[in-house]
């Protein structure tokens, strides 16, 4: 353990349980009349926006609706529903549905009270002061954005997937209700819940790491070896559901303040370039960055693959390390997560190009181990 001097913020207020949306009436008391809700078509789909409309109507809650969200969402889709939440006059945004839903309403909150363009805003502490109240209600259990200071958001024109990184971001009301993950179907189940492992394994082993984000992480990364396979073999599993949700939330309150690492730098220009769904993208990439981060970690994967299940009493530490990989990997396979990016549309001739993008992010500086560009290029070419 790194001993000594260390700050934990986390500032979010988080309402969590099976039937906690019935909250939505008191938590959004106080935050104006009119609200602007962020969404998209497979919410309106499985009707949650119409529970969330209504709950809102009965708190005396009125204002319109932006439903046309998309994954890896654009910096022309946070336009567009900044534009709706001017023109409907929104005192407050309520964001539903996953990363990409709250990312976006988070944006636009920002953009409500300090004008300008996303842009303006792009990369640590740009934010100079608090936005618009946000009320993020999670539909996935993954992103934990609806506790996280960051919104990643995609620039088509620099295919960059920005991140806007925030305390000012973060909600004033996070509603974590596992009912609402029951409508995910097994892919995305699979994918959303290895993005979450990805946080917490991540942050657990990363070189800023402290105490209270660590045993944050290393129980969401027991919750999610306990009830990923749960969630993903029988989505109605309630109990599944809520120990995943629990999970992704605690794990972004972990890393929220002491980033990530290696697979989030990588993953995010696999989102920008061929649009790979983040999840997918962290999951192929997990296993090969454990491998290869694993000299740093012997200290740190045991006790990883303990979490995570495995019997690690007598192994030496080299077989104990290895085994947190070994579970990694297996998980992934058994939640159908596909294993290689060539299967995901993605050109090998772009990884000189996604490897510059990875190195921009801050997420390299906390690997465990230390990364060059052509460490990042090796690794590509190793999950291509
Ligand atoms: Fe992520």
């Amino acid at each position: 353990m790194k001993p000594d001097l260390f700050t934990f913020e986390e500032p979010a207020r988080v309402t969590f349980g099976v039937g906690a949306l019935a909250k939505l009436p008191e938590l959004v008391a106080g935050l104006g009349a009119r609200a602007l809700v962020i969404s998209d078509p497979g919410i309106v789909k499985a009707g949650i926006l119409d529970r969330v409309t209504s709950l809102l109507q009965g708190a005396g809650v009125t204002g319109d609706a932006f439903t046309q969200v998309e994954p890896n969402p654009s910096i022309e889709t946070v336009n567009a529903a900044h534009d709706m939440f001017r023109r409907s006059r929104g005192a407050f945004v309520v964001a539903v549905g996953g990363g990409s839903s709250m990312d976006v309403g988070k944006v636009v909150a920002v953009l409500a009270a300090h004008g300008g363009t996303v842009l303006d805003y792009e990369g640590l502490g740009k934010v100079p002061g608090p936005g618009v109240p946000v009320v993020a209600i999670p539909t996935t259990a993954g992103t934990g954005s609806e506790v996280t200071i960051f919104s990643v958001i995609t620039d088509h024109q620099r295919k960059f997937k920005l991140a806007v990184g925030s305390p000012f971001t973060v909600p004033q009301v996070a509603i974590c209700d596992p009912e609402l993950t029951l409508s995910m179907p097994p892919a995305l189940t699979a994918a959303t819940g290895m993005d979450a492992l990805t946080h917490a394994i991540e942050c657990y082993v990363n070189t800023v790491h402290n105490p209270i984000s660590k045993t944050l992480a290393l129980e969401a990364i027991r919750l999610i070896g306990r009830a990923l396979r749960r969630a993903f073999a029988n989505g109605a599993d309630l109990a599944a559901r809520t120990e995943m949700l629990l999970a992704s939330t605690m794990a972004a309150m972990a890393f929220t303040r002491t980033r990530l690492g290696n697979v989030h730098a990588m993953s995010h220009p696999l989102g920008g370039h061929f649009n790979v769904p983040h999840g997918v993208a962290n999951a192929i990439l997990l296993p090969h960055v454990m491998a290869w981060n694993m000299v740093a970690c012997y200290d740190t994967y045991p006790v990883v693959a303990g979490a995570l299940g495995e019997r690690v009493a007598g192994l030496a530490p080299h077989e104990a390390a290895q085994a947190a990989v070994d579970a990694v990997r297996r998980l992934s396979r058994d939640v159908g997560i596909p294993e290689r990016l060539r299967d995901q549309g993605v050109n090998r001739e772009a990884i000189p190009r996604m490897a510059d993008d990875a190195m921009k992010s801050g997420n390299i500086l906390v690997n465990p181990r230390a990364t060059s560009r052509a460490d990042i290029v090796a690794l590509f070419e190793t999950a291509f």
